[in-house]
């Protein structure tokens, strides 16, 4: 079990699980043990001895520190070591004196158990068991489970009671958790991009540019109450959350902020009832994005989560829901389903630009016909990765990278930066090519490239000066622009030509591209792709 290092490096005496003095007592746990350092005191005082760096630890040897010899002894005692810890857990524990049992208990951390015939699993995401089974009962906030030949009994870790759980079947496919042929997950999923967008759209959206979308905005009086809109996420989903915002105030005129998550926390929170927040989670279950949507809820305000996983805690805990439906993502960094955030975006903008008048028919018509003509444009774009390939193994010998856009080009610059310090390592930042000048340019020279989205967009003449500037400081220019456009020929230094499409076309399709780039930079220097150093799929712990 390899666990992302929370406390002590990832090394094999600090792997899970951990075990008890006596070597009988096996716990598996991912969150934090807050308190960790008061109870191993108090827990070596007693003479228990540790030999790991970890927080988890504790956990195995409180337990034994607890009459433990019969099954409801053992019960009984993780429900009163859990009552000891403080932080959050999501735990899988045995015992060797008990061998057809497993206990699971969670605390702001997710944890699911797997349902199949005569056998049951334990599982921090779905993913990880529909290799076995689609059923799945995501356990809830403060839960523990009992496993034994008779199967699960789930009791509130408070007061033991017995409590009812929902059983829900999910619609993955095994074989969407394969490789099927692929070197990585990653490019499998880059190029599931067509499904996924399409997959996103389905029943949502008709070509007269009406949404719908099975959510609080169709209750009475909603729309008239809300006076602003609060995007919530964290590293891609918050740039989802920024495209998010400059469609909402463009289409529907409500005002509209993006904000990370982690600093939403420990602000003061200017949102109320008249605020419909929108959680954007591929995972559901990213904790400074859950700990930010409750404290939206505690102030009053209707919440919508966006996210991939039905079942999932933002998800249960949201007043309204937009399903991605893009299978399941196993590459650590998001691809498919950062293109289906944004189109949830785009279809909750348009909604709320329907519902509050906020442009013409004519105009939503449009954006309907650019939107549903999205899964074959992505496929021109899939079919130029050769190209995007070799510069990719052009530019992989830098060690830094700038990528610029304005407008619904600036999120995408951002994204496109994190893809590629997530995977290649190498240092990239993303930003607004008018901020360029206000300090960022110093930095440039001719060891420092700029990739500079110059497709089609109402600022794309400024774009073509942002590049001149750059060039006139010897940085090589690698400029995505519209194919058969003139203006940076023999001026940039290598042209990546994209379909000829509006700015919110662009914004889908520049994704996949620089997705790509990414990609083959990455496989170009050699590196794991699928699971980078220090990351995880889904960030449990805050
Ligand atoms: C993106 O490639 C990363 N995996 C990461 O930034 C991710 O988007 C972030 O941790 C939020 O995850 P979520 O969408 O599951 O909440």
């Amino acid at each position: 079990h390899t666990r992302w290092a929370t406390h002590g490096r990832p090394t094999e005496v600090n792997a899970h699980p951990h075990i008890d003095c006596s070597g009988r007592i096996f716990a598996v746990h991912n969150g934090i043990i807050e308190n960790f350092a008061e109870l191993r005191t108090e827990l070596a005082g007693q003479g228990h001895e540790f030999i790991s760096d970890t927080d988890s630890e504790v956990i195995p040897h409180l337990v034994e520190s607890l009459p433990h010899e019969s099954v409801e002894e053992l019960v009984l005692a993780v429900r009163l070591a859990l009552g000891r810890l403080e932080g959050t857990y999501a735990l899988a524990l045995c015992s060797l004196d008990h061998p057809g049992l497993l206990i699971g208990a969670r605390r702001n951390a997710p944890l699911v158990v797997g349902l199949a015939e005569g056998e049951w699993f334990l599982a921090s995401d779905i993913t990880a068991v529909i290799g076995h089974t689609k059923r799945v009962m995501p356990l809830g906030e403060g839960q523990m489970v009992v496993i034994d030949s008779n199967g699960p009994t789930i009791t509130s870790i408070a007061d033991g009671t017995i409590l009812t759980a929902n059983e829900i079947e999910v619609d993955w496919d095994v074989s969407q958790a394969e490789k099927a042929g692929f070197p990585h997950f990653m490019l499998k999923e880059i190029g599931e991009a067509p499904e996924a967008v399409a997959n996103a759209l389905r029943g949502r959206l008709d070509r007269s540019g009406s949404v719908q979308l099975d959510d609080i905005l169709e209750e009475g009086g909603v729309i008239d109450r809300i006076d602003q809109v609060l995007l919530l996420g964290m590293g891609t989903s918050l740039h989802a959350a920024m495209v998010g915002e400059h469609v909402i105030e463009a289409w529907a005129g409500i005002p509209a902020r993006a904000q990370d998550a982690s600093e939403f926390r420990y602000r003061r929170p200017l949102v109320g009832p008249r605020t419909l927040v929108v959680v954007i989670t591929q995972s559901g279950e990213t904790a400074d994005t859950l700990m930010a949507m409750r404290l939206a809820k505690e102030c009053g305000s209707m919440t919508i989560a966006v996210t991939n996983v039905v079942g999932s805690t933002v998800a249960r805990e949201a007043d309204g829901t937009i399903f991605l439906h893009s299978g399941p993502e196993i590459g650590v960094a998001s691809t498919k389903t950062f293109l289906a955030h944004l189109i949830s975006q785009f279809l909750l903008a348009l909604r709320l630009a329907e519902l509050r008048n906020g442009i013409p028919v004519r105009q939503r018509r449009e954006i309907a016909t650019a939107l549903l003509g999205l899964p074959e444009q992505l496929a021109t774009v899939l079919a130029i990765e050769g190209r995007i390939a070799a510069l990719a193994r052009q530019y992989a010998g830098y060690p830094d990278f700038m990528y610029i856009g304005r407008g619904l080009g600036y999120p995408i610059a951002l994204e496109g930066a994190l893809k590629l310090k997530e995977i290649s390592y190498l240092h990239a930042e993303g930003i607004s090519a008018g901020d360029l000048k206000h300090g960022p340019i110093a930095l440039l020279d001719s060891a420092f490239p700029v990739v500079a989205l110059c497709t089609e967009s109402a600022v794309a003449a400024k774009m073509v000066s942002n590049v001149h500037e750059i060039v006139a400081r010897d940085a090589p220019v690698l400029a995505l622009v519209s194919t058969g456009d003139p203006a940076l020929l023999g001026i940039a230094t290598d042209l990546l030509e994209m379909p000829p499409l509006d700015e919110v076309s662009m914004a889908i399709l520049n994704s996949v591209a620089l997705q790509l780039f990414a990609y083959h930079v990455a496989a170009a220097l050699g590196l794991p792709i699928d699971q980078p150093r220090n990351l995880a799929k889904s960030v449990t712990v805050e």
